[in-house]
Formats: structure tokens, C-alpha cells, sequence
């Protein structure tokens, strides 16, 4: 048994994949750190204090996962889906009371998006009381903002999809308000409706929004804003406690 396991731990597939020993020293515990895409987004070291649940109420990674979660049962949705004022209302119906677990999927991907408004903006109010925005942070709550912004700009264009009597008049509402900004109003309801009103053009609109540009934006930003956390040496409680013992003259 003891030359089965050597002769795995020695092997070339084995080395090639697991390019560290086993972590019963420094060395080793790092490697598993640096060498792994996941364990890399924390850096190496970590404060016991910052991965405490009631310090971060893990809120970001929450969000994370709700992404996750809307990226994933999106692409479901986009199986049956098709954005054309004719069938769009009908898709949905037939979704719901026609596909299997259609109703669930369809809840999953409504209930994902209010739950990451909503863990998004806890998430900035637990940044802002535990004064995280502060140097060197400010570029990642910067990011934060953006972040939050193209949530909301996620769950504004899935709204118009279902293309039921809410969605129609809840974005003719929402565009009209978009039209008194004082500078550039007029020329973005022009730019997010395509016409006078809302219509086809609008639903195209809303949909390559939805579809493509949000997520890939929010894509890009999640992944600079996590790679930020890690290469400002983890979550701000790592300074907290350095500043008390500072304090404490330790
Ligand atoms: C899509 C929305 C967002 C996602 C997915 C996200 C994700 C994350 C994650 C995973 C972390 C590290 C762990 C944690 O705190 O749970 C984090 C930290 C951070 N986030 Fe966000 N975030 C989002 C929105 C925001 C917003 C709206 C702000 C502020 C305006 C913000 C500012 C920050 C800052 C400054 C940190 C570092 C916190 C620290 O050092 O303690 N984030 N974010």
C-alpha cells in the first residue's frame, strides 16, 4: 500500500497536476495557495479576524454566487426564449406551464436577481461601516460602484423580456425618467428604445443588454474587483488589527 501511494505521489500525471508536496510546512501550504486558480483570489496569508462570518457576512461572495447562479439558469432560459414581441409573452407562459421544472427556473432566475441587488448593496453598506473604502481600497470600491450600477442595469433591461403589461409600461415609465437628465436624457431613452416608443426595437435592445453586455461587463469587473482584494492583502480587517496592536504598543 505504502509503494502504491509512493509510486502515485511520484508519478509524472500526479506531479503535473499537484505541484506541491503534502502541506505539513510552510513551503507546501503556500504552494497549495498560489498554485491553485480558486485559492489564489485570497492571498497566502490571511487575519483569522477577516475570515470570520460576522466580519464580511461573506456578502460579496454571495453576490458572487448569485451571479453564478443568474449566468447559469440565463443560459437556460435562452433555450426557450426568443425575443420577438409576437412569441416573447407566450415563451414565457408556455415556460411556465408547459416545460418541466420551467416554472422553477424561471423563479430561480427572477428571486436570483432581487436577492443580488440586494446582497450587493448590504455588501457595500458592511464595506462602508467597516471602513474598507479607505487607502489602498478606494480603486476596488470605485470598481464596487461600477459593480453595483450594472447590477441594477441587469435587473432594469430583464424586466422589459417577459414583455407582459408590467414590463411594457414599467420601462416606458423607467425610460421616460431616464429622458428629463438634464444633459443626455433625450439621447439615452433614443439609444435604449431605437424609436419612439417601446417596441420590437426596444426588446432587441434590452435583450443584447441583458444577454451580452451586462454579463460580460460584470464578468470582467468581479474578476478585477476579487483579484484587487487579494493583491491589497486580503479583506481590510488584516490592517484593523495592526493598527489596535500599534495602538496597544505591541
Ligand atoms: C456585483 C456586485 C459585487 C460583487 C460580486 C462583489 C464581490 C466582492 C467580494 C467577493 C469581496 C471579498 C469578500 C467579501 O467581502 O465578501 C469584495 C470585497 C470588497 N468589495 Fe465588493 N462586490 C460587489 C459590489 C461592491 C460594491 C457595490 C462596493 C462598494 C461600492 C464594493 C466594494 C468592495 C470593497 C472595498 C471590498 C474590499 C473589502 C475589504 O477589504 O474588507 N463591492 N467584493
Amino acid at each position: 500500500m505504502k509503494k502504491l501511494k509512493e509510486f502515485i505521489l511520484n508519478s509524472r500525471p500526479w506531479k503535473s497536476f499537484f505541484r506541491h508536496g503534502w502541506p505539513d510546512n510552510p513551503l507546501d501550504r503556500s504552494l497549495i495557495m498560489t498554485t491553485n486558480i480558486f485559492f489564489h483570489l485570497h492571498p497566502v496569508r490571511v487575519n483569522k479576524k477577516s475570515i470570520k462570518a460576522s466580519y464580511s457576512m461573506g456578502l460579496g461572495i454571495i453576490t458572487t454566487v448569485m451571479y453564478i447562479l443568474l449566468s447559469l439558469t440565463g443560459i437556460m432560459l435562452m433555450f426557450y426564449y426568443v425575443p420577438s414581441v409576437e412569441t416573447a409573452y407566450f415563451d414565457i407562459v408556455t415556460l411556465q406551464t408547459k416545460v418541466p421544472f420551467g416554472q422553477l427556473l424561471r423563479n430561480m432566475h427572477r428571486w436570483g436577481a432581487h436577492m443580488m441587488v440586494l446582497t450587493a448593496i448590504l455588501h457595500m453598506a458592511r464595506v462602508f461601516y467597516t471602513g474598507a473604502y479607505k487607502p489602498p481600497r478606494e480603486f476596488n470600491w470605485v470598481i464596487g460602484v461600477i459593480l453595483l450600477i450594472m447590477t441594477f442595469v441587469g435587473s432594469f433591461t430583464g424586466y422589459l423580456l417577459p414583455w407582459d403589461q408590467l414590463a411594457f409600461w414599467a420601462i416606458t415609465v423607467g425610460t421616460s425618467v431616464a429622458a428629463y437628465e438634464p444633459l443626455m436624457g433625450k439621447t439615452i431613452q433614443k439609444l435604449l428604445l431605437g424609436g419612439p416608443e417601446v417596441g420590437q426595437a426596444a426588446l432587441t435592445r434590452f435583450y443584447a443588454l441583458h444577454i451580452m453586455v451586462v454579463p460580460a461587463v460584470l464578468f470582467l469587473l468581479i474578476a478585477l474587483h476579487i483579484w484587487r482584494v487579494r493583491k491589497d492583502g486580503g479583506l481590510a480587517a488584516n490592517e484593523v488589527k495592526d493598527e489596535v496592536e500599534a495602538e496597544d504598543g505591541k
